[in-house]
Parts: C-alpha cells; structure tokens; sequence
C-alpha cells in the first residue's frame, strides 16, 4: 500500500501538515495551483463567498498526482464553512481518484468541522478511510506533527522503497 498526498494551500498552514504527512509517510506530495486566488486586499472577503456560493477556479496540479497509488490523501484548508474552492474546483475537474481516500482539513476554529468533511467526502467520491482535522491553535502549539503521526499509524502506508 503506498500513499500519494493532494494539497492545497493559500497561507502555508496545510502545506506544513501535507509536508509533515509526505515525510512521514515517504509520499510524493503534489499541489493544487490556483492563478486567480492571490492574496490580497478584500482577498478574504473574496474567497469566503466564492466558497459560499460554489463558484470554481482555474486550477494544475504541480507534482506527480496520485496515479499508481493506493491511497490519496486530499488536503485543504476550510474557508467559510466549505472546503476551499481551488480544491473544490480541481476535485470537479479531475477524473475519479484510484484507490482508497484519506482527508485533512485545516481550520482556524478549534472544533472539528463534521459538515465541511461530508463536504469532502462527497466532492472525493468516497468514503474516506481516516480524516484528521488541524485547528490553528494545534499548529501554533506544535501539536500537528503526533496529530500527523496518529493519522499514518491508522493509514498503515509503506514508504516507496518498501513497497
Ligand atoms: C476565505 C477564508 C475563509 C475561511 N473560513 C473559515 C471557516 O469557515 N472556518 C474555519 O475554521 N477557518 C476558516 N478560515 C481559516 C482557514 O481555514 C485556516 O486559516 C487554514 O488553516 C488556512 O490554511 P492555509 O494556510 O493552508 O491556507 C478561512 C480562511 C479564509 C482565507
């Protein structure tokens, strides 16, 4: 069983999760790209609705994707109560994932957001077999790393020159 991680990330948070993960597990790490949501003045404003109300964004994928692996591991931050539109528009866009889904969300609330990962389920196309949600707070006290490290315990990968 050898894992591939998908990560979007606008403010560097669920990358450092999606980077911890790939680590861990020894598992290529690939970023979704979205050219239209820089930061910016109104920025949040912006993306809040965007979430909101569904809209899409142009999206690529920079790494080597998933393909020839057994699980996926979707990262992305929560942004107005959804998950965050370039993953949202690259999880419409792309053909089904192979293989078993795991899902991380990031937050800057501390309790774990149930609906946003019904949300991810369902753009994902599947029942995700584990999920790890980091709050903010988790990050500024160093606890995402055993966080990430209880989600590899449950994912039972084999690094790439295991498998
Ligand atoms: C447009 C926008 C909307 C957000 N809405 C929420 C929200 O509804 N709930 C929440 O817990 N955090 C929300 N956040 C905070 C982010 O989810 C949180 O800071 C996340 O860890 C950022 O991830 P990133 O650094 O990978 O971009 C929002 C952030 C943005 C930019």
């Amino acid at each position: 069983m050898t894992a591939a991680i998908i990560a979007y990330s606008l403010f560097g948070h669920t990358l450092r999760v999606a980077q911890e993960l790939a680590l861990q597990l020894g598992a290529p790490l690939s970023t979704i790209h979205a050219p239209d949501m820089k930061p910016g003045p109104l920025a949040m404003l912006r993306f809040g609705f965007a979430a909101l109300t569904g809209q899409q964004t142009r999206v690529a994928l920079l790494g080597p994707g998933a393909a020839g692996h057994d699980l996926t591991i979707l990262a992305a931050p929560v942004w107005a109560g959804h998950v965050a539109v370039p993953m949202r528009s690259w999880l419409k866009q792309h053909p089904p994932l192979p293989g078993r889904i795991a899902l991380v969300l990031t937050g800057g609330a501390a309790e774990r957001p149930t609906g946003v990962f019904a949300e991810f389920a369902r753009l994902s196309g599947a029942l995700p077999c584990a999920t790890l949600y980091v709050g903010q707070a988790m990050i500024a006290a160093g606890q995402d790393k055993a966080a990430v490290a209880a989600l590899c315990d449950k994912l039972a990968v084999q690094s790439p020159l295991e498998a």
